[in-house]
């Protein structure tokens, strides 16, 4: 199987500049970061996702992905994506708009999958900081 050319482009970028595509980790203590991580069940690899949050609009992203050229690719097009995007606007973006981009075969969606769920448990980790900080507010 062979990699699409958009996939091999991305891949050689992020490893020729992976700062300009957003690889590495906010500061986990930064109460405006918040996290996803998740495992491919089909082939277990793994991506980290940290979105730094300016109120309800994402600011910036950074990934870390232990995975195949499509698994990387997929999160380089995430993080393209979500930069300066809402939570429901990010909430909107699906793996399938990845997989054509990157023109991916059959045998490798569940790449592109992997990097939507990351984006899926970096919001709910949102969600659930924002909840304990209101609720924080509320009670002092
Ligand atoms: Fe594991 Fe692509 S083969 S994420």
């Amino acid at each position: 199987m062979a990699y699409s050319k958009e996939v091999v482009d991305r891949f050689e970028s992020v490893l020729a500049n992976p700062n300009a595509h957003g690889v590495g980790r906010f500061d986990p203590k930064d109460p405006n970061i918040a996290t996803g991580v998740v495992g491919a069940p089909a082939c277990g690899d793994v991506m980290k996702l940290d979105l730094k949050m300016n109120g309800d609009t994402i600011e910036d992203v950074k990934f870390k992905t232990y995975g195949c050229g499509s698994a990387i690719a997929s999160s380089t097009l995430f993080v393209e994506l979500l930069r300066g995007r809402t939570i429901e606007q990010a909430k909107q973006i699906k793996d399938k708009e990845i997989a054509e981009a990157l023109e991916l075969p059959p045998i490798k969606l569940h790449c592109s999958v992997l990097a939507e769920e990351g984006i899926k448990r970096a919001i709910e980790n949102w969600d659930e900081k924002s909840k304990h900080r209101r609720h924080n507010q509320t009670n002092s």
